[in-house]
């Protein structure tokens, strides 16, 4: 009985991990453009779409300028921060813009989920 539980939970481990993987192995993939790997790039902490599945934040529903906000005041710290003031330093003004708008409407193109 108890192996079944066991098999069971490492199953889900498993799975999230591999579905993880193949979507940051997609990156640089075929077409992605630019925005859309800066979100995937997040999207390994954030959940995909920033449907953050677990303690971090989820940016998904959230208006691109509120995104691009934090994200400026993250990097110029402004806004206090654990690790996103450091992620947030490597980008400039134009690309945060982009990438808060690629959160904000996320799947554009055939993704219906
Ligand atoms: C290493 C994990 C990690 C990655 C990668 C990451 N974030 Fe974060 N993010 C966090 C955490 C944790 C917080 C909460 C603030 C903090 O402690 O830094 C956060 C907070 C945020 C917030 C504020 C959310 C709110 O509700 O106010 C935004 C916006 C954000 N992240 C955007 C991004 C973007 C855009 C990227 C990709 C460039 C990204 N994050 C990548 C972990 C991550």
């Amino acid at each position: 009985m108890w192996r079944s539980k066991i098999a069971l939970t490492l199953l889900g481990g498993t799975a999230a991990l591999t579905l993880s993987t193949a979507m940051a192995g997609d990156a640089g993939g075929k077409g992605a453009d630019r925005s859309e790997m800066l979100a995937v790039t997040c999207a390994g902490c954030h959940g995909t779409d920033g449907k953050s599945p677990g303690p971090i934040p989820a940016l998904h529903g959230l208006p691109a300028d509120y995104i691009a906000d934090a994200m400026k005041a993250f990097r110029d710290g402004k806004r206090p921060a654990t690790v996103m003031n450091r992620i947030a330093k490597g980008y400039s003004d134009a690309e945060i813009d982009k990438m808060a708008e690629a959160f904000a409407k996320p799947g554009e193109d055939d993704d219906d989920e």
